[in-house]
């Protein structure tokens, strides 16, 4: 008999336009593991509500990042490709978790901390919750592994710690799972304010590059990246500008810092910058040809995402029905 693979779980919230940080961070590792693993990635929507969304956007949005997932090279005959909200077993799981977490653990959360000081007096209970949500997401699926950006460091941890607590409390249910986080473009910065880190939801449109932005306008947005004075390539913590689009190259091209240093050699920023800019050009230009293709057909997103669906939700069920049992639910 075949040896069973071990699981990959992961997911991108339909909040806004993806960048080339989801894409670097998350997208171009997931299609490299494809194939040694049983994966399962989410189009994580019921996430995208915890900040207040235009219904016609998530619909137009949830689309669009299951049509990238395809775009870049995630086979949908090979991995389960769903939308998080039709699989109910994740609210489900979400709330008994929610049952066993800490106001303290989940208050010590960064991402917690940063976004709830946006939204002034009426933080929404949910924006707290999430990460209870993401533990959910990946222990439904027995997950091993967790292909995620550096960002996501903390929530894993806590999926890790709560997957822990559940099987100390009950009996052993869960596996307690991984984070897998490459080397390159584990975290990509803002073009802008290169020590913070590239985001969807940053107001400067300057500061991220789009996976559907034209050609035109990514080489504007990297032209006009923030660098230093310094004028020489390095690749160091006193640069960060210069880092990142260094991290950038390293990052699409498989190459390591050490060698794109030594590629420029008595050569400036404007050199790079124009190097830079046609990388992610050729690197973006094939998949937004074929995202565009997939959302003019809709049918077959349809068929991935209900395909999908009906997989996710027989794993995640039977995962759903231990939990319930062990905590002491009678059997439906
Ligand atoms: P999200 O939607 O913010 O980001 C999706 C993925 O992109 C990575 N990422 C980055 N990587 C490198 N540089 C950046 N600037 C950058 N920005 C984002 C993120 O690390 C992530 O891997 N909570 C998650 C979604 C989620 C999830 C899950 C992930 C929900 N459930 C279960 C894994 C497993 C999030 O908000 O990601």
């Amino acid at each position: 008999m075949e040896d069973k693979k071990k699981v990959i779980f992961s997911g991108i919230q339909p909040s806004g336009e993806l960048t080339i940080g989801n894409y670097l961070g998350a997208i171009k590792n997931w299609v490299k593991l494809q194939d040694q693993y049983d994966c399962l990635f989410c189009v994580v929507d019921l996430h995208a509500i915890t900040v207040k969304q235009v219904p016609a956007d998530l619909r137009r949005r949830t689309l669009e990042v299951l049509a990238i997932y395809i775009a870049a090279g995630i086979d949908p005959e090979k991995n389960t490709l769903f939308i998080q909200s039709h699989v109910p077993a994740h609210s489900e799981a979400a709330w008994l978790l929610n049952c066993n977490s800490y106001m303290g653990e989940l208050g010590r959360m960064t991402q917690y901390k940063d976004k709830s000081q946006k939204m002034g007096d009426s933080i929404v209970a949910g924006l707290f919750n999430y990460p209870v949500l993401m533990a959910a997401d990946i222990l439904l699926y027995n997950t091993d592994l967790v292909p995620v950006g550096k960002d996501q460091t903390q929530h894993l941890e806590l999926a890790r710690d709560l997957a822990q607590r559940f099987n100390n409390a009950y009996s052993p249910t869960f596996v307690v799972p991984e984070g897998y986080i490459a080397k390159e473009g584990a975290k990509i910065m803002s073009l802008q304010e290169p020590t913070k880190k590239m985001s969807k939801s940053d107001e400067n449109q300057n500061s991220f590059i789009l996976l559907l932005d034209p050609p035109e306008v990514i080489r504007k947005k990297v032209s006009r990246a923030v660098t230093d004075g310094i004028g020489v390539v390095n690749y160091t913590d006193e640069q960060p500008g210069v880092k990142n689009l260094i991290d950038i190259l390293c990052a699409i091209k498989g190459l390591k810092p050490d060698e794109v240093v030594a590629d420029y050699v008595g050569k400036g920023y404007a050199e790079l910058k124009s190097d830079v800019a046609d990388t992610i050009v050729a690197e973006l230009s094939p998949l937004q040809e074929k995202v565009k293709e997939l959302l003019a057909d809709k049918s077959y997103l349809e068929e991935v995402y209900k395909k999908g669906a009906e997989k996710a939700n027989y794993l995640a069920t039977k995962t759903l029905r231990k939990m319930q049992k062990k905590i002491g639910f009678i059997p439906r």
